[in-house]
Formats: structure tokens, sequence, C-alpha cells
């Protein structure tokens, strides 16, 4: 990076200039229904506003006279190097109201970036759909429910398929969403009425998935898959510290701090606020993923710097989809890389390494 981009954030030709621009635009593009669904949390949406709230109350520091001049935004994740610390969070099911192109079209704006994309199994296109057009190793999520030897065998699917890592979420019973309710929104009418035919990866499995009548799994089924897996498992949805040491112990290579942005349980704490808890809790090299709030890429510093590796991006790139479909993405990426390394030279850091709680303002 040099002086130019500087300059270039002023005179830029791209459709877009700001995150906010994006935003708006996404919601003139979407219904009134398709926003509520994207937005909503659940119950009276206390962890929804928790989430970018504990962020706004964090504070850093500026060092005077740090001496630094092109900070460097990238960093080796899971095999990987990303541009910046960024993952696409898996958003499945409607995704397609957003964008025909859906995780297709972000997964191919991640490999432009330089950065991965976890594909959701309730995803609008097949696994195998997505890994073409996106032609990058990426991770796949599924939820741990149902057969075991179905999930087992699904996980090999994604690996055949080139899929590198799985990301492993626990979901044990309907959500309250009362926009959606309100609104009277489900994704499958909405699907249909758009004519959106099913090209799911298996719509046997994803109704196994989403069957909430179905047994949820405890302790014993979880460790049987991750002991078994043929892919390396992550799981998501760790935000206390007792678990995170048992998702260690089960087997998990990695640790994924996430609250599903406030969509699953009302009242559950911030993301943020459980993230160091979880880091203490495990060795200095586990892996953690963080999601849930991210909007700026002084969130994405702030995240970093209490203990995550990389943090994922659900609402913000669904932003950058409905705006303008992959350049949408794409553009939401940049600048959020852009302003992360504006935001890495100002507190003093000339790599990622280097962010840790005295970033924060005593
Ligand atoms: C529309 C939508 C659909 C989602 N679908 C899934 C999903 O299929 N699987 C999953 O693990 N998480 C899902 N999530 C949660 C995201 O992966 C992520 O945890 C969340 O969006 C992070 O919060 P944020 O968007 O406020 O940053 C979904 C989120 C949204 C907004």
């Amino acid at each position: 990076m040099t002086d130019k981009r500087i300059d270039d954030r002023y005179s830029t030709n791209e459709r877009f200039t700001t995150l906010r621009g994006i935003e708006a635009e996404a919601r003139k593009q979407l219904s009134p229904v398709v926003w509520n669904y994207l937005n909503c949390g659940t119950g009276d949406e206390v962890t929804l506003r928790a989430n970018t709230a504990d962020f706004d109350r964090l504070t850093f520091r500026t060092p005077l006279f740090a001496g630094i001049s092109n900070p460097d935004t990238s960093t080796e994740f899971l095999g990987h190097r990303l541009s910046f610390p960024a993952l696409i969070a898996p958003f499945g099911g409607g995704e397609q109201l957003l964008d025909p192109q859906g995780h297709c079209a972000t997964g191919r704006a991640a490999a432009a970036v330089g950065v991965r994309q976890i594909v959701p199994v309730a995803a609008a296109h097949s696994l195998e759909t997505i890994a073409a057009a996106t032609g990058v190793a990426q991770m796949f999520q599924i939820t741990f429910v149902g057969k075991v030897d179905s999930v087992l065998a699904m996980i090999e699917r994604a690996k055949k398929a080139g899929y590198e890592q799985i990301v492993a979420t626990y979901s044990p019973i309907r959500q309250w969403r009362e926009r959606m309710m309100e609104d009277r929104f489900t994704i499958r009418t909405a699907m249909e009425d758009a004519n959106y035919g099913p090209g799911k990866s298996d719509p046997e499995m994803l109704r196994e998935q989403l069957a909430f009548e179905h047994p949820r799994w405890g302790w014993d089924e979880a460790r049987a898959v991750i002991e078994n897996s043929p892919l390396p498992v992550i799981v998501k949805g760790v935000m206390e510290a007792e678990e995170a040491s048992r998702c260690m112990e089960a087997g998990a290579v990695g640790l994924y701090v996430s609250n599903y942005g406030g969509r699953s349980i009302d009242r559950m704490p911030s993301a943020i606020s459980a993230l160091p808890k979880v880091r203490a809790a495990v060795a200095r090299d586990t892996p953690i993923i963080f999601d849930s709030g991210v909007r700026r890429g002084s969130d994405i510093a702030a995240a970093i710097a209490l203990g995550a590796n990389a943090v994922a991006l659900g609402r913000s790139v669904g932003y950058g989809l409905a705006a303008d479909g992959e350049a949408g993405a794409r553009r939401v990426l940049e600048l959020l890389k852009s302003e992360f390394w504006t935001t890495l030279g100002h507190l003093g850091c000339s790599r990622i390494d280097q962010l840790n709680e005295a970033v924060f303002h005593a």
C-alpha cells in the first residue's frame, strides 16, 4: 500500500465510498420484509443491540510518534494467508433474496480480496456449486443434529468438494424472531414467491437440520463426530470459558465465539464481552473466530486485540450483497480492510500480532 491509496479514498471512481452508503443502498434495494429478515434479532433484540453497543464502549489509546508508515494487515489463519483477518460468515437459507448468486457471489468476493468464506449447510446453492463458482478452499458450516452417520457423510462430501474445515453449530429449538412474526415472513414462502428452485446441497439433510422436533445432540454425539470427522472441526457459539475447554477436550481444532448476531436467543451477553474469557480458557495458539456486531475496521482491530485470530462478517457482507451483488460484497471487504489498515496505523501497530489489550484506553 502506498500514499496513493490514501488519496484514493477521496477520489475513487467506485460506486460506493463508505459502508454507510452501502447499507443505505441495501435498504433501498430490499423489500421491508426482507430487510427485517436480514436485520432482525430475537425477543426485544437486547442482544442484537448489545453486540454493537459493546464495541462502541471500547476506546483506543493512540500513541504519539509511534513511527508507523504502512501497516501489514495480512495474517496466517488455518494454513492460508488472509489479506486481513476476516472471513465471510455463513448466512444461509434466504441469501438469494439479497442476490440470486448468494454465497457464490460472496465466495468470489472473498477470493478477490484474499479472504475465505464459511458456506452454510442451509445455503441456497449446493456446496459443490459454491465450490465450483469460487474455485477456492472454503469452510463448511453444519448443524450437529440428526443422524451421526448422515452428518459424517455430509462432511465427507464437503471434503471431496475441497472444503478444508467444518464449523459445527448447535441450534436447540426454534428462535423467537418477532419482526418476522409481525411480517408473517417465512424464508420458504419468500423463496417460492421469488421462484427460486431447490438448488440446496441436500434437501433431505436440510429438513433434518431444521426439524426442531428432532432430538438435539449431547456431548457424546458431538464428540463422536468430532473424533471421526474427516475434516478438522471448529465449534461455533462458544460463549463460556468452561465450554471452550470442553470443546477442545472433545477434539475441536478451534473455537468460534458468536451469539449468531443476536438471532438465536435474547439476553445473551454481547459476543465481544464473552471473547476475553474464552481466549483466556484455551492455549495461545488455539485459533478463535469471532463474530456478532462487526461493522467497522476498528471493530476488527478491537476483536483481534481481545484475542480473536479472525472475525467473520455476517450482515455487513449481506448489505454489500443486497446493494450490488458480488461487487457490493467485494466493496464491503475492501472498505473494511482499508479502515482496518488505518486503525492499525493509528494504534501504532505495524502488524496484527501487535494488537493486544494495551491498545485500549485504561
Ligand atoms: C440472514 C442471516 C442468516 C444466517 N444464517 C446462518 C446459518 O445458516 N448458519 C450459521 O451458522 N449462522 C447463520 N447466521 C449467523 C451468522 O453466521 C453470524 O453469526 C451473524 O450474522 C453475526 O452477526 P452480525 O451479522 O451482526 O455481525 C445468519 C445470519 C443472518 C443475518
